[in-house]
């Protein structure tokens, strides 16, 4: 589904050929500082390559609307993004901003649920645990039904018993979906428990 050929990026990244199977978890590992989050962001369009060429299901990157990509193409970012608010309403508000329907309160609890928190959903979201608030984003992207899911270090700052158990619900559900996940990870339990495929970026 996404392909890159001879790509170029600053003096970051160089990938002469990468092809990612529809339908597979892929796990991208590598140093601090080997490009792997700069790779999701040429994905979604964020970065643009210096030369070469990225397609998305056949078509070049540079003719699709990069807001109607990363509708489909949903990026989980680094550093967990939370909005002033509730739980609630941070697992919402990507549905929100993509105009979709907003999920009951059934799957907003079992969402809760899968990433393994035990918060009422009227909590303010800015005063939980670092680890909690990367669950809380988690979430909200999974609530999205993406076609596929750029996840960059998205159970960094969990305890290893806790990070198996969130990605499994995770990739259980992505897999039912039929979606598409990359994730970037510094854990060798995880990749190695859930990756069809692992790519390292260490040269
Ligand atoms: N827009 C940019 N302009 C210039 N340099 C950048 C830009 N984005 C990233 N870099 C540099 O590119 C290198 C790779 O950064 P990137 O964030 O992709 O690494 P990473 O593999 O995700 O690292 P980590 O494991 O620490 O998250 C770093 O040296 C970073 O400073
Ligand atoms: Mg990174």
């Amino acid at each position: 589904m996404y392909e890159l050929r001879n790509i170029k990026y600053k003096d970051i990244l160089t990938i002469d050929h990468l092809q990612l199977e529809e339908g597979k978890v892929s796990c991208i590992t590598g140093k601090s500082g080997t490009g792997k989050s700069s790779l999701l962001k040429l994905l979604n369009s964020i970065y643009v390559p210096d030369s070469g060429e990225i397609t998305y299901y056949g078509s070049p990157l540079s003719e699709i609307d990069p807001i109607k990509l990363r509708r489909e193409a949903v990026m989980l970012a680094q550093a967990p993004l939370i909005f002033p608010g509730t739980i609630e309403e941070n697992l919402q508000a990507g549905l929100k901003f993509a105009e979709k329907e907003l999920a009951s309160a059934q799957e907003l609890h079992q969402v809760i649920e899968r990433m393994e928190l035990s918060k009422d959903l009227g909590e303010n979201a800015e005063e939980l645990s670092g680890g909690e608030k990367q669950r809380i984003a988690l979430a909200r992207v999974l609530l999205m039904r993406a076609r596929v899911y750029l996840l960059d270090e998205p159970t960094s700052g969990l305890d290893e018993n806790t990070e198996i158990k969130v990605l499994r619900s995770f990739i259980d559900e992505s897999r039912k979906n039929k979606s598409t996940v990359l994730m970037i990870t510094h854990s060798i339990a995880a990749a190695e428990t859930f990756a069809d495929r692992e790519i390292s970026l260490d040269t």
